[in-house]
C-alpha cells in the first residue's frame, strides 16, 4: 500500500455518508427527490408507473383490489404474457443486440451470446416442444438447471405457454427435487447431465434421477446435454420418459407459439423458500404484479438501461437470478450476463476478468463474495479494467461497513453508488435500499423504503419504537410484487406473514400488516438498517436455510437421538451451521457418525447446508417447560457471554457443551 492509500482508508473508514456521485446522478434513470412524496400522495396509482414499462395486451381496470386482504389483487383483469414482454416487444430495435452474454466455466471454451432474435427464437422452438410432450397452461414445470443458458430459455418457454415455473437450484440434493416436484404435483422435469465447478464436470443427472425415483406422479423429462464427451464418464443412457434438449429444439425447428393471453394475477412461477418448519414453502408470484415490480425496481434501483451490459452474479435458482437476471432486465430489453461457474476459477480475477472483457456497466452480488474477495485482496481487480461500471448492487445478508467500503473503493473506484438492497424470496423484488440517483448512501444501512412502500420498526405490540431501538421490520402496505399465497395453503400464508400483526378477521386493509420476520433499526434519517432473521431462519452465504430442515435430516441418521441447528458467526459465509446432538443409547459420539451426520445433511438439503461444527452433547439445553434454548446455542457458537442460564431445566448442561465446542 502506498502512502497516498493508506490516507484514503483512513479517509474512508471514517466517513459515514457518501453522496451520489453527481456523474451518476446527471444520467440517472430517477433523479428527482420529489418521487418519495408523489408516490406518498398518489398511492396505489403511483404503481401505474411500475406497470407503464410493460406492454399489456389488455388495460387493467383498477391499480389494486384490496377488498379481500391478505389476498390482495394488482392490476385485476389486465392482461399480458411475460415471455412477450421480455423478447418479442424488443425484436424490432433490439433484434440484433444480445440479450443474455453467457460466460461458460472453463476458459478454453467458446462463450456464447443470444441475440433477442435469437434467444425469441429458441424460446418459441422449446415451448412448441413443451407444448408437444402435453404441457399445457397451468401445468408447473420443474427446472433443475445450473446457470446454462437453457434454463432462462425454459424460464420464458413455460412463461410463453402460461404453465408456471418451478425452479431447484442445482446444488440442492435429489430429495430436495422430490419434495418439491411432490408438493406441486410437478409432471414435467428440465435438467441437464452436469455443469462444470472449479474446472471439472459434474454430474446433475445422477442426482436429477435419484430425486424422480421419489416423484409420486408420472413424469417427463428433458435433459440439457452440457457436457458433450466430457460426460461420457457418467455413463448415463436416457431412459424411455427422457428426452435430449437438442433432439426436441431441432424437431421443432423455426416453429413459432403465440403468448397465451395471461391475467394480470395469474401465477407466473412458483419459488420454494425455508421457513420455521420442515416443509418448504411455495411462494406464488404473478405475471403482472411481480413483472412490474421486478422492471421497476430494476431501472430505478439498478439503473438499467438497453445499452446497459449488467451482470448480476447471483444464481438463477434462487429469487435474485429471477427477478435481476432473467425477468427485470430481460423486460428492460437490456443485455443481462450470466457465468456458469465459481468467482475463483481459473483465478481469484475470474469476475473483474468477465467484467473488464465485457465492459460491464453494473454489479449486483452478494456480500458473502464481496468478503471473499476482501480476504483474497484487491490485487485481482486491480490487475483488470473496471472503469466501465457504473453501479455495484448487494443483496441477500448485512453488509458491514467495512465490506461496503472496501467495494466502493476496490471495485467502484469512489465513483459508482453501492445499493444494499434488502428484499426477500416474498417480496419478489427490491424493498428497501437507496434510490442511487437521489439519495446519500450510508454503509451498514439498507436505506430508506422505495417510494410508495410503508414500512415501520415495531416492537412486539406493533407500536412503532424510536430511532436507534431494535424492533420488527413491518411492512404497513401491500406492493405489486408481494407473493399472492403459497402454493395451496392459503391458511399458512396468513400464519407465516401476517398473523403477528394483524386483526386476522377483520376486512380492512388497514389492519393487516406484512411481517418478513427480520429484526430491524431506523435513524432519524428513515434509514433502515436490517438486523437479521428473528425465526428459526439462518442466513448462510446469502442463502436461507430452515435449521428445522437440517435438524430433520440429522435425526433421521442412525444413532442420533436429538439435534439443535443454529447459526453461528462466520467470516466469509455470515453465518454457517452449527449443531448440537444428542446420542441414542448404544451409541457414542464418532467420526463415523459425524460423517453419517454430514451426509444426511447433504442428501436431505444439499451440500450449502453442510454442518461447520458438530458437537456432541449428553443434553441439550432446555427449558422447563421443554423447549430447546437455541439462544443459548447460538451464543455458544459464537463464543458469547451466555448471561442468565437459571431458567433452564438442565442449566449445569451448558459449561459441557461450552467445553466441548471449544474442544
Ligand atoms: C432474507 C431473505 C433477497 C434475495 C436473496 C435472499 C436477508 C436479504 C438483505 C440485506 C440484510 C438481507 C433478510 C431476508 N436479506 N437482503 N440487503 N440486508 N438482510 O432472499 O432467501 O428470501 O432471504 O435475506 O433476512 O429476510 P431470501
Amino acid at each position: 500500500m502506498t502512502d497516498g492509500d493508506a490516507e484514503l482508508e483512513a479517509r474512508l473508514a471514517e466517513q459515514e455518508v457518501f453522496e451520489p456521485p453527481a456523474e451518476f446522478v446527471e444520467q440517472a434513470n430517477v433523479s428527482d427527490p420529489e418521487i418519495y412524496e408523489e408516490f406518498e400522495e398518489n398511492w396505489p396509482e403511483c404503481w401505474e408507473n411500475a406497470a407503464d414499462l410493460l406492454d399489456w395486451e389488455s388495460d387493467y381496470d383498477q391499480v389494486l383490489d384490496d377488498s379481500n386482504p391478505p389476498f390482495y389483487e394488482w392490476f385485476t383483469n389486465g392482461d399480458l404474457n411475460a415471455s412477450a414482454n421480455c423478447l418479442d416487444r424488443h425484436l424490432a430495435e433490439r433484434g440484433d443486440e444480445a440479450a443474455i452474454e453467457w460466460v461458460g466455466e472453463p476458459v478454453d471454451e467458446e462463450n456464447r451470446t443470444y441475440t433477442y432474435a435469437e434467444l425469441h427464437r429458441e424460446v418459441n422452438e422449446f415451448a412448441a416442444a413443451l407444448r408437444d410432450q402435453g404441457v399445457e397452461e397451468d401445468d408447473v414445470v420443474t427446472l433443475y438447471m445450473p446457470m446454462i443458458p437453457e434454463l432462462p430459455v425454459a424460464m420464458l418457454a413455460c412463461a410463453r405457454i402460461g404453465a408456471p415455473h418451478s425452479v431447484v437450484f442445482a446444488g440442492f440434493s435429489a430429495d430436495a427435487l422430490a419434495t418439491r416436484m411432490n408438493s406441486a404435483d410437478s409432471e414435467y422435469l428440465v435438467t441437464t447431465n452436469g455443469y462444470y465447478r472449479r474446472g471439472s464436470p459434474l454430474d446433475h443427472l445422477e442426482k436429477a434421477n435419484e430425486g424422480l425415483d421419489d416423484v409420486e406422479q408420472e413424469t417427463t423429462t428433458v435433459v440439457v446435454d452440457r457436457l458433450g464427451p466430457n460426460g461420457d464418464d457418467f455413463g448415463h443412457e436416457l431412459g424411455p420418459d427422457q428426452i435430449d434438449y437438442d433432439d426436441l429444439v431441432a424437431a421443432h425447428e423455426g416453429a413459432t407459439v403465440e403468448p397465451v393471453t395471461r391475467d394480470a394475477e395469474d401465477m407466473l412461477f412458483l419459488m420454494y423458500t425455508s421457513g420455521t418448519t420442515g416443509k418448504p414453502k411455495g411462494v406464488k408470484h404473478t405475471t403482472g404484479g411481480y413483472l412490474s415490480w421486478a422492471a421497476w425496481t430494476s431501472q430505478a434501483v439498478l439503473d438499467i438501461k438497453p445499452e446497459d451490459t449488467y451482470f448480476c452474479s447471483a444464481d438463477i435458482g434462487w429469487i435474485t437470478g429471477h427477478s435481476y437476471i432473467v425477468y427485470g432486465p430481460l423486460a428492460l430489453g437490456t443485455t443481462t450476463m450470466m457465468y456458469e461457474g465459481t468467482p475463483d476459477h481459473p483465478d481469484r480475477d475470474r469476475l473483474w476478468q468477465i467484467i473488464d472483457d465485457y465492459d460491464a456497466t453494473q454489479l449486483y452480488t452478494a456480500p458473502t463474495a464481496i468478503r471473499a474477495f476482501m480476504k483474497w485482496g484487491s490485487e485481482y481487480p486491480e490487475q483488470h479494467d473496471l472503469s466501465s461500471l457504473r453501479l455495484l448492487g448487494t443483496v441477500g445478508e448485512p453488509i458491514n461497513p467495512r465490506a461496503w467500503k472496501w467495494y466502493y473503493k476496490h471495485i467502484g473506484d469512489e465513483s459508482c453508488p453501492v445499493v444494499d438492497t434488502w428484499w426477500q424470496t416474498e417480496t419478489g423484488g427490491m424493498m428497501i435500499t437507496t434510490l442511487p440517483g437521489v439519495k446519500d448512501m450510508k454503509p451498514g444501512s439498507a436505506g430508506p423504503p422505495l417510494p410508495g412502500l410503508d414500512v415501520d420498526i415495531v416492537d412486539t405490540e406493533g407500536e412503532e419504537v424510536s430511532p436507534g431501538e431494535a424492533g420488527y421490520l413491518t411492512v404497513q402496505k401491500p406492493w405489486p410484487g408481494m407473493l399472492r399465497t403459497l402454493y395451496n395453503n392459503d391458511e399458512r400464508y396468513i400464519e407465516e406473514y401476517w398473523a403477528e400483526y394483524s386483526d386476522v378477521d377483520s376486512d380492512d386493509p388497514d389492519d393487516w400488516v406484512y411481517f418478513p420476520e427480520d429484526g430491524a433499526k431506523i435513524d432519524e434519517d428513515g434509514y433502515i438498517t436490517v438486523l437479521g432473521r428473528v425465526d428459526d431462519v439462518i442466513n448462510v452465504s446469502g442463502h436461507r436455510l430452515g435449521t428445522m430442515e437440517i435438524e430433520s435430516a440429522i435425526v433421521g441418521v442412525e444413532g442420533v437421538a436429538e439435534a439443535a441447528v443454529v447459526g453461528g458467526d462466520h467470516d466469509i459465509k455470515g453465518e454457517a451451521v452449527y449443531t448440537y446432538v444428542t446420542t441414542e443409547d448404544g451409541y457414542e459420539p464418532s467420526d463415523d457418525l459425524r460423517a453419517r451426520i454430514t451426509e444426511g445433511v447433504e442428501d436431505a438439503i444439499g451440500p450449502i447446508a453442510r454442518p461447520e461444527e458438530i458437537v456432541f452433547t449428553p443434553d441439550l439445553p432446555k427449558t422447563r417447560s421443554g423447549k430447546i434454548m437455541r439462544r443459548l446455542l447460538e451464543n455458544i457458537a459464537d463464543g458469547k457471554e451466555l448471561g442468565n442460564t437459571s431458567t433452564l431445566r438442565n442449566p449445569e448442561i451448558v459449561e459441557e457443551i461450552q467445553q466441548k465446542a471449544q474442544d
